[in-house]
């Protein structure tokens, strides 16, 4: 995974957006600091045991897949990346392993409120905390194919931001939790 400053300058979201700044790259250590964890498990090598690993540890107890392409999606594929595309948050963590294709991941930075792009391909895991906002966007290949992890039952709700998501309790908790004033 390659985490580095959006460029926020208009054009397709599937486009990299890189930053190029000199200082544009982001660490690992940065990451953790708004609670981005990710590792890598190449798909080829038989992920599923080490992934059933990771899942056990943290306590996530159901999956699916999902496959963005047009090919799955057709008519609709246009409208959901879209979609996909609009600020928000969950009252529940985001993870994700990348199968195939790959996207970007954009998670704010709190407290400077910078969109840091988490661009993923295969043999990604990503995990994004409770409560901070995000996009997702599949990349110029448009395609992406993902497991999907959940703790209990999936919570799909996204909570669009706005001053109600602001006052989310899981907002407030997240900003608590990295130690930034709401
Ligand atoms: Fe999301």
């Amino acid at each position: 995974m390659h985490a580095y400053y959006f460029d926020n300058q208009p054009g397709d979201q599937r486009l990299p957006h890189h930053n190029l700044e000199p200082s544009s790259s982001v660490d690992v250590e940065t990451l953790k600091r708004i609670k981005v964890e990710s590792w890598n498990i190449p798909v080829e090598k038989g992920y599923e045991e080490k992934l059933d690993d990771i899942a056990k540890e943290r306590a996530y107890k159901n999956r699916d897949v999902i496959t963005l392409s047009k090919e799955n999606l057709g008519e609709d594929f246009e409208e959901k990346i879209k979609v996909f595309y609009k600020e928000h948050i969950h009252e529940d963590e985001e993870i994700r392993y990348i199968l195939s294709g790959g996207g970007f991941f954009d998670v704010r930075q709190a407290s400077t409120d910078a969109w840091i792009r988490l661009a993923v391909s295969p043999g990604d895991l990503l995990v994004i905390p409770a409560g901070i906002y995000h996009r997702f966007t599949v990349n110029e290949g448009n395609m992406a194919q993902a497991v999907r992890l959940f703790k209990d039952e999936p919570k799909w709700m996204a909570i669009y931001r706005g001053e109600e998501s602001d006052a989310n309790p899981h907002r407030i908790e997240y900003l608590k939790s990295i130690a930034v004033d709401a």
